[in-house]
């Protein structure tokens, strides 16, 4: 009699507690809501193992009660989607969507009024969540309780980038122990003991906050959702979804790569006709700033000047470029300009640049000017001036603007109706709100955005396909001479983690390696001997490949193309639209080869195939077989690869171009030196 009352609430607990589950649609994971321990829990099994454990749901709020101890579970509805859909440009134009779903309501034992609904949604590369809160009043949620419980941490590596920094997400890859990670942004990449890799994301991210992950015991990742100025998470009125939490899962770590999981959990286009949007290359007054040739503010070194312009409009012309993006030609940028945000005009030219003429020479020779909007994070003076810099793009004939928020940490500057000066992360509610308000007006005047020092992607560009591009990641411009360097293996790192998430503006194309270095400094200083890009010149070739993004920049200065024709015509070929990526091979941080068809478009005929291939500090030997190209096809391959004598140190030009013919029968050998690459046209024969 004494045990009575153990008993009862075990067999209570058995009774209650329901396990309710859904599979992809082939089967191999397995998603399952529970209520055990009478917590709203969530566990994922892939190939019949476990690779999340129980992990918890729930959130706790300012005034409303918690949503977190005594709920369970009921099954609401179930469906089944296989269908697909096409990208107005893209990595790749169809889009399989072949997922299940399951809809459960948590509900608290003790309030039923206090409940909440999960849609999970499987698929074959991976599992996303939302949440669905009903409310009827404002709601300030303080935390969002959802983790993410790795099976056998200590086995795991992780591969990631702090969460909330100083430097927004512009930081190298950190390669650790899973139990070793401190606060992660996303995506975060995890290779299990098992060999299995999963990379943890978000999608759609609206109205919310961005989630970074706080590891917490052993394997066991905690959102955490970056703050608003006042302190609280997010605010909402009255009911709310949250962004999708996702999951991607794959045996080889080129899988994570291959999966159109983000795409698909975003709504489907929001702004009807897209023709107006297009992707293409673009060359710029931009890479002469950061090495000190000219200026963004007046003066002597001034570069966004009508002359200047007008030469670059002439180069890009000739070599058959879409745009030429001019930065520093509005006022504001004469002294601190990412401490004076206040002071930037997005009307007001500098008096050496006339926007008109630029403009109607561009007109005449077929090259459009490329706009650029520099905020230093100051919001409240952008969005006060923003749909006014936009009308004068537009009628300058602008089609797309790069747009700029450098500031550090929790330094985004937004006044509140009262006129209080708010400090704010890059991806706090608040911010997240601006990006989507900014490409939602730029579209109203059909400008395309190119944002940099952004808030990480979530997949919206299927919602807004005129949010282009964007930077969210340690782009080119730091191997530019005043920062310590991207090393050899940042793009192996990159391409596996932060590219999963969607295109980057990362300015690939340096063929001038020679310029003094801006700093010097030691190793220990986080500096190197070697202030300019890792690389050899056949990598930077390999990028336009590796590096996904439907605009893409020959970033270096017009004499340093015309100085090395050859390899220019590889920049000069490359497609920025694809029918279809293919990841190949690879291992995080370590290298990467991915394959591309080109799309049928403009001067396109959507035969030929683009290879890239890129390695860390260690050089390789690369066997490739072609089967992905078309069968009963004959190709010639115009192969751009690193020379016997390339060294990164001191030989990056050594590069070696040959041609020879190909079909979908062959494997291709191609050595890869410390730091270089390869890139090959595939050109239908
Ligand atoms: C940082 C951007 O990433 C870079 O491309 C730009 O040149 C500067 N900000 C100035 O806007
Ligand atoms: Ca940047």
């Amino acid at each position: 009699m004494r045990y009575w009352p153990i008993l009862l609430t075990c067999v209570s607990y058995q009774v209650f507690a329901a396990d309710i589950s859904v599979s992809s649609p082939d089967k191999n994971i397995k998603f399952t809501f529970t209520d055990q321990n009478n917590l709203a829990q969530y566990q994922v099994n892939y190939k019949d193992n476990p690779v999340i454990s129980p992990s918890k749901l729930g959130f706790t709020f300012e005034q409303a009660k918690p949503m977190y101890r005594d709920f369970n579970v009921k099954e609401v509805n179930r469906e089944q989607v296989n269908s697909n859909w096409e990208q107005p440009w893209g990595e790749q134009r169809i889009i399989d969507n072949n997922y299940n779903e399951l809809t459960v309501k948590f509900t608290d034992i003790n309030d039923k009024n206090n409940h909440f609904l999960v849609t999970a949604r499987v698929f074959n590369d991976g599992i996303g969540f939302k949440y669905h809160v009903p409310s009827n009043k404002p709601r300030a949620i303080t935390r969002e309780l959802t983790e993410f419980t790795i099976i056998d941490s200590h086995k795991a590596t992780a591969y990631w980038i702090p969460g909330q920094g100083y430097e927004r997400y512009e930081y190298l890859y950190n390669e650790t122990p899973l139990k070793e990670v401190s606060k992660a942004n996303t995506p975060i990449t995890v290779k299990l003991g098992s060999g299995v890799h999963l990379a943890i994301h978000e999608a759609a991210l609206i109205d919310y906050a961005s989630m970074s992950l706080n590891r917490e015991k052993n394997g066991r990742l905690v959102a955490d959702l970056s703050p608003r100025s006042d302190g609280v998470k997010v605010r909402k009125q009255d009911s709310f979804d949250t962004p999708w939490r996702t999951i991607q899962i794959g045996d080889r770590a080129v899988d994570l790569i291959n999966s159109h999981l983000s795409l698909n959990l975003n709504e489907p286009n929001k702004l009807g006709d897209v023709s107006w949007i297009k992707p293409g290359k673009y060359v710029g007054i931009w890479w002469g700033m950061h090495i000190q040739k000219y200026t963004w503010g007046s003066g002597e070194k001034h570069g966004a000047t009508t002359e200047n312009t007008i030469k670059y409009m002439d180069f890009a012309a000739k070599h058959g470029f879409d745009g030429v993006l001019v930065e520093g030609w509005n006022t504001g940028w004469d002294g601190d300009w990412i401490a004076n945000s206040e002071l930037f005009s997005f009307t007001q030219s500098y008096p050496d640049f006339d926007i008109k003429k630029v403009s109607n020479y561009g007109k005449k020779i077929g090259v459009k000017l490329i706009g650029h909007h520099e905020t230093s994070g100051g919001i409240t003076n952008y969005e006060s001036q923003m749909e006014e810099g936009f009308k004068l793009y537009q009628e300058m004939g602008v089609e797309q603007i790069k747009t700029g928020y450098v500031a550090h940490g929790q330094n985004l500057k937004r006044r509140d109706g009262n006129g209080i000066m708010r400090y704010e992360f890059t991806d706090s509610q608040d911010i997240v709100n601006h990006f989507i308000h900014n490409v939602t007006t730029a579209a109203k005047y059909k400008l395309s955005i190119n944002t940099h020092e952004s808030v990480k992607d979530t997949g919206l560009r299927r919602t807004y396909p005129n949010w282009i591009s964007r930077e969210s990641a340690r782009g080119q411009e730091y191997s530019a001479g005043w920062s310590a360097p991207n090393p050899p293996s940042h793009i192996p790192y990159l391409v596996f983690t932060r590219m999963l998430s969607g295109p980057m503006d990362f300015t690939p194309g340096i063929f001038n390696l020679d310029y003094p270095p801006l700093k010097g400094g030691t190793e220990e200083d986080g500096l190197s001997d070697y202030m300019r890009p890792q690389t050899t010149i056949a990598k930077q070739l390999a990028e336009y490949v590796v590096i996904y993004s439907p605009i893409q920049m020959a970033a270096d200065l017009p004499e340093n193309y015309e100085a090395k024709p050859k390899p220019f015509q590889f920049i000069k070929d490359v497609p920025t639209d694809w029918e279809k990526s293919i990841a190949l091979q690879g291992e995080v941080g370590d290298f990467i080869v991915i394959a591309r068809k080109e799309k049928k478009h403009r001067q396109y005929t959507g035969k030929d195939w683009y290879l890239g291939a890129i390695t860390n500090e260690k050089s390789r030997n690369i066997e490739v077989s072609l089967d992905f190209l078309d069968k009963g096809m004959k190709y010639e391959a115009q192969i751009y690869k690193d020379g016997k004598n390339a060294d990164w140190r001191n030989n990056p030009y050594d590069i070696e171009i040959i041609k020879q013919v190909v079909t979908a029968q062959e494997t291709l050998k191609i050595k890869l030196s410390e730091a270089g690459g390869a890139a090959i046209r595939f050109k239908a024969l």
